[in-house]
């Protein structure tokens, strides 16, 4: 893996149809952030781009299940999830959403340059409607058998047991999830994406991949296998329009949700630009080849990105069967690693907001804060394997590795050093045992930095808390408490707790991008000052001309200007954080700490909370 200078965060975004639960932000949400925070402690260039996704039938059903208009429902729940992700800390320099006029412009101009190089090719193809109203029938509404695998619950837009993409007339015994009949198929014209112009290219991309995490890479391997051409618009009244002409006035067919959600990474990066006063700005992490790009998701969008995204880039360069020139964006980087999760379940079943198997990221957050379910997130997340939430284990990693174990360490640490010395004691002669720990300390830095830098978060997380167990068993051994008691052992007493206090420092430094809340605090209770760790802030902006990418907008059903929406972002280079050693002052002033992690009780293993009680 090269080391480059600016770092590309791109992060999944959400549907804005419901609030988010904490197996969404297990996905995307922490690992994400954990990975952006930590390279920009490396003096890197960080851009973390993402926002809500707004288009496409989940948002549609929804609104009609509650009754709303699908505007309604999309502001309602794009201003819900950035207060939940900024809530969480998620330091994203843009936080934005799939409806503004700039990312309708961007995605335009990427479906232009794609149907301009002859990746877009024009078919009649099958499309489901229900016999009963007349309606278009979302290929994801439909369910049947899989024609390549035989599982029964296949969708009509993919089969989540192989993981093939699918057609709905694909389906062996359609049959409608809405209303139960079995869909009628007519005659509609469509946009078709040339995927197999694009194989060739993809798989040479591909190929060069081989430090993606392996179930990922497989994965997208095997889609090379079968690739069809797929269909890249709609027969839907919500959405972008397709410009081209006679298409892009048509109420009816819009473009297909996930063609437009995946260029969000490439137009939030753009109105960041233009947010930021520099409007060239993104240009250094999308045609910069050296720029290094991470892309972050749950396992069910990985197609999306290791195949449907890159052949969108790559035709739009012209670089398939076909050639072709690079349209007005120029040539754009593909991602340097897709980093997919599996599945957090709960209590061993899926998150279901329906069946109220769910924990809502905003009465988690009200009720227990962000950091105690970042580092559950981070030491017991689905990063390998699917992995169950349970209340049983939340009490018990709080409680024993982050009360007992780093509240602790810090509490003792600094209280002792607090009312022997009232600041940070300057040390005498090191001991073996003294350099040990200390080296040990230092050591962790690289070795637990190499895991992160190739998003090993569940290592990296393992290696600093054994720091923090190594320093807790340091201090048992050095019993400073009996030092303390000797007038004559005052010199040691300083240089074990000047021992102890650096490797406090270390290890809060080590776990900022796991606890970047905590760490603040750590930061202040080592009698530092100003911002260790930042935090992301929201904040309303307007959708007007000055923010939008100035190509050329049509079409009807267009975001109107002027619209007022939250956006997440966050000044983030003014942040002390640094993956070093901080060297501690002996001098510096140290109050009495407060605690740093409160316990919770051990009850609330068995039972839950009252809004997710275990079942
Ligand atoms: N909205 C999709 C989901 O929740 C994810 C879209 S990721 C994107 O599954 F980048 F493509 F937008
Ligand atoms: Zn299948």
């Amino acid at each position: 893996m090269t080391d480059s200078q600016n770092v590309l965060v791109c992060v999944a975004w959400p549907y804005a149809n419901g609030p988010r639960h904490i197996g969404h932000v297990a996905g995307f949400g922490v690992p994400s952030d954990v990975f952006a925070r930590y390279q920009r402690m490396r003096g890197k260039n960080v851009l973390m781009v993402s926002g809500t996704d707004e288009h496409g039938t989940p948002l549609l059903v929804q609104a009609d299940k509650e009754g709303v208009t699908v505007k309604e429902l999309a502001d309602r729940y794009n201003r819900q999830i950035v207060e939940d992700l900024a809530g969480l800390g998620l330091s994203y320099d843009l936080f934005t959403r799939t409806t503004t006029r700039n990312h309708y412009a961007v995605v335009q101009e990427l479906f232009r340059g794609l149907y301009d190089n002859g990746y877009m090719v024009k078919e009649t193809t099958q499309g489901a409607i229900s016999p009963s109203t007349g309606r278009t029938l979302p290929d994801r509404y439909i369910e049947g058998t899989c024609p390549i695998c035989g599982a029964t619950d296949a969708r009509g837009d993919q089969c989540d047991t192989c993981g093939n993409q699918l057609d709905p007339a694909d389906l062996i015994n359609p049959v409608s999830k809405i209303n139960g009949e079995t869909p009628e198929f007519v005659e509609t014209e469509h946009f078709l994406l040339d995927l197999p112009a694009l194989h060739d290219a993809l798989e040479e991309w591909l190929r060069g991949r081989e430090d993606w995490r392996p179930n990922v890479l497989k994965f997208s391997l095997n889609l090379l296998e079968d690739m069809r051409p797929r269909a890249m618009t709609r027969d839907i009244d919500w959405g972008i329009p397709v410009p081209v002409e006679g298409w892009e006035d048509n109420p009816s067919k819009k473009l297909y949700v996930w063609f437009d959600a995946v260029v969000g990474y490439l137009s939030a990066s753009i109105e960041w630009a233009h947010r930021s006063g520099d409007p060239e700005a993104w240009k250094a992490w999308w045609q910069d080849s050296a720029t290094e790009g991470y892309y972050f998701m749950g396992k069910d969008n990985i197609t999306f990105h290791s195949q449907i995204w890159p052949a969108e880039l790559l035709g739009y360069a012209g670089r398939g069967a076909k050639g072709g020139m690079a349209g007005e964006l120029g040539e754009l980087n593909l991602p340097t690693e897709v980093v997919s999760s599996e599945f957090l379940t709960m209590s061993g079943s899926k998150f279901s907001s329906s069946k109220g198997v769910v924990i809502y990221v905003k009465d988690f957050l009200a009720e227990f804060g962000p950091d105690p379910l970042r580092y559950f997130i981070a030491v017991a997340g689905p990063e390998n394997n699917d992995t169950d939430f349970t209340w049983d284990e939340f009490v018990r990693r709080v409680n024993n590795e982050l009360a007992n174990g780093w509240g602790n360490l810090v509490n003792r640490t600094v209280s002792m050093a607090h009312k022997n010395f009232g600041q940070v004691p300057a040390p005498g002669p090191l001991t073996d045992a003294d350099q040990r720990i200390l080296k040990l300390a230092e050591e962790t830095f690289e070795s637990a930095g190499a895991d992160l830098h190739r998003a090993h978060f569940k290592a990296a997380i393992t290696k600093i808390m054994h720091v923090v167990g190594e320093a807790n068993a340091y201090i048992a051994e050095m019993e400073p408490w009996r030092l303390a008691k000797d007038d004559a052992q005052r010199e040691r007493l300083a240089t074990v707790l000047w021992t102890a206090l650096q490797v406090v420092s270390d290890c809060n430094a080590m776990l900022t991008p796991f606890l970047p809340h905590t760490a603040q605090r750590v930061h202040e209770t080592l009698g530092r000052t100003g911002v260790w760790a930042a935090e992301p802030r929201v904040e309303d902006v307007v959708d007007d001309a000055e923010h939008t990418a100035d190509y050329n907008l049509v079409g009807v059903g267009l975001p109107e200007e002027g619209q007022t929406y939250p956006i997440i972002t966050g000044d983030y280079t003014a942040e002390q954080a640094v993956w070093e050693r901080v060297e501690v002052t002996p001098g510096t002033e140290l109050s009495k700490p407060q605690p740093l992690i409160a316990k919770l009780d051990p009850e609330l293993g068995e039972t839950g909370p009252e809004w997710a009680p275990v079942q």
